[in-house]
C-alpha cells in the first residue's frame, strides 16, 4: 500500500472538485419550535439597513480570500429567511453576483416557512434572483403540526407549495416523520398526499431530539410520550423508500430524494467536501486556501455578530486550519452518506493513505457497501448503519 507521507497541503485539483457555495444565515424567527436546534432566535424588531450593511461586508470579506472562484450554489437558510424584505434578499444577491462569477445552473435557495409565506414577496424573491424556494412543511396533519409547534395549518402549508410552484422553477419541500403516535398508514397516506404534488424534491427526516431543545427536556421528564421504537422507525422508513422510488425519485443521500438531475447543489457541496463560504450569524464554512482546508465559524448570537462587523469591524468568526487526517475524515464521513459515495482516490490523496482494505472487504461481505473500482458506496442496508460503516472505514 502506497503512503504519501504526512503533508500539510494538497493538490489544488483536489480540493475544487465538490464545487463552490455560500451559505447566508438569517437567524430569526416568529417563534421557536420545540424540537428545533438551528441557531434561530424570537427577536421584537431587527433594522434591514444594519443587516444588509454587515452582510455586505461579510460577503466582500470572503471575496478577498476566495478570489476568482466560480459559484455553484447561494444557499439562504435560517431561522425563516421568508421574513426577510425582498429589499435585503435583493441587496445580498447583488453583493454575492458583483463578487464571483456563476455557474450556468447556479442554485439560488431560500428557505421558506409556510406560515410566512406570502405570493408578492415570493414573487419579489424570484426577481431578486431565487430560482429555488425549501419549503419548511413538516407535517400535513394539524394535530401534529401543533404538537411540532408550528404556526401554520396544513392548509397554509399546501397553499404555500402552490405558491412556490406557481413562482420558482424548483421547490423542495421538508416534512418531518417519526412523530408522536404516528402510524405507518397515516405517514403513507401524508407521504402519498405530499407525493402527488410533484414537487421535484423532497427532505425527509426522522425526527431527532436534539439536546437542551424543549422536546429534549420533556422527554427527560416521561412527557413525550408515542416515539417510534426501532422497528417502527425501521417500518415508517421502508414506506418512505417505497413510494418515493414509485414516485420517481432517487435517495439520493440519506433524508434526501430528488427528481433525475434536480438534487440540490448545495447539499451536494456539503456532501462532496466542496468549499462553502459562511456569512451571518453562527454560519459554518469550509474554505480550501493554497491546498489547506480552512473551518470558519461566526459567532452565533445574532447581536454580538451584528455589532462586531458594523462597530468594531471584526468579523466575529474564527478560522482553524484542519489537518489532513481530519479532512480526509471528514470527506469520508460527509461522501459516504451519499448513494453514490466516495472515491478511494480521493481519500488516498488527502489522507495520504488507503482506507484499509481489509475492512473494505469485510463490509462488501456483510452486504453493506459495494465497491467498483475507485468507488466505495453504501448498499441501502448499509445507509441503515452508516455510522457503524463509517466508524469501520475509519483508520
Ligand atoms: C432550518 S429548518 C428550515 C426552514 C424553516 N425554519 C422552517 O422550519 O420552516 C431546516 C429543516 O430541518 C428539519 N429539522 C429541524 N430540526 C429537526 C429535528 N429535530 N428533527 C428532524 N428534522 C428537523 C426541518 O424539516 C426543517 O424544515
Ligand atoms: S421555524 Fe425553522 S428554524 Fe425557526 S425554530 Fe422552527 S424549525 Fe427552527
Amino acid at each position: 500500500m502506497k503512503q504519501l507521507g504526512v503533508a500539510s497541503a494538497v493538490d489544488a485539483s483536489v480540493t475544487t472538485v465538490g464545487g463552490f457555495g455560500i451559505y447566508i444565515h438569517w437567524p430569526f424567527c416568529t417563534t421557536k419550535c420545540p424540537y428545533c436546534d438551528f441557531n434561530s432566535h424570537v427577536a421584537e424588531a431587527w433594522d434591514p439597513a444594519n443587516w444588509v450593511d454587515a452582510y455586505t461586508q461579510q460577503i466582500k470579506h470572503f471575496a478577498e480570500v476566495l478570489p476568482g472562484r466560480t459559484l455553484d450554489s447561494i444557499f439562504i437558510g435560517g431561522g425563516t429567511p421568508s421574513l426577510m424584505p425582498v429589499a435585503l434578499v435583493e441587496g445580498i444577491l447583488d453583493t454575492v453576483m458583483a463578487c464571483w462569477s456563476t455557474a450556468p445552473e447556479l442554485e439560488v435557495t431560500l428557505e421558506a416557512n409556510p406560515g410566512s409565506s406570502d405570493l408578492a414577496r415570493f414573487q419579489g424573491y424570484r426577481r431578486a434572483g431565487v430560482n429555488r424556494i425549501s419549503l419548511g412543511v413538516q407535517a400535513l396533519d394539524d394535530g401534529d403540526l401543533r404538537r411540532l409547534g408550528r404556526t401554520h395549518s396544513a392548509f397554509d402549508a399546501l397553499r404555500a407549495v402552490d405558491m412556490a410552484i406557481a413562482t420558482f422553477p424548483h421547490v423542495n419541500t421538508d416534512l418531518i416523520y417519526g412523530r408522536q403516535f404516528q402510524s405507518v398508514s397515516a405517514w403513507e397516506a401524508e407521504l402519498r398526499r405530499v407525493l402527488s404534488l410533484k414537487v421535484e424534491h423532497l427532505s425527509l427526516y426522522q425526527l431527532t431530539i436534539e439536546p437542551e431543545t424543549v422536546f429534549a427536556k420533556r422527554l427527560e421528564k416521561g412527557h413525550l410520550p408515542g416515539l417510534p421504537e426501532e422497528q417502527a422507525s425501521l417500518d415508517l422508513l421502508e414506506v418512505t423508500r417505497q413510494l418515493c422510488r414509485d414516485a420517481g425519485l432517487a435517495n439520493y443521500e440519506v433524508s434526501n430524494w430528488a427528481a433525475p438531475g434536480r438534487e440540490s447543489r448545495h447539499n451536494l457541496v456539503y456532501w462532496q467536501s466542496g468549499d462553502y463560504a459562511a456569512v451571518g450569524p453562527g454560519a459554518h464554512g469550509r474554505m480550501t486556501i493554497q491546498g489547506s482546508r480552512y473551518v470558519v465559524e461566526n459567532t452565533r448570537q445574532p447581536g454580538s455578530w451584528l455589532d462586531g462587523i458594523r462597530n468594531r469591524k471584526t468579523f466575529s468568526q474564527t478560522m482553524k486550519k484542519l489537518s489532513l487526517a481530519d479532512w480526509a475524515a471528514e470527506y469520508l464521513m460527509m461522501g459516504m452518506r451519499l448513494t453514490k459515495g466516495i472515491s478511494l482516490q480521493r481519500y488516498r490523496a488527502l489522507a495520504g493513505r488507503d482506507i484499509d482494505q481489509v475492512q473494505i472487504l469485510q463490509l462488501q461481505r456483510l452486504g453493506l457497501i459495494v465497491r467498483s473500482g475507485d468507488n466505495i458506496r453504501t448498499t441501502e442496508h448499509g445507509r441503515l448503519l452508516l455510522n457503524r460503516v463509517i466508524l469501520d472505514l475509519l483508520p
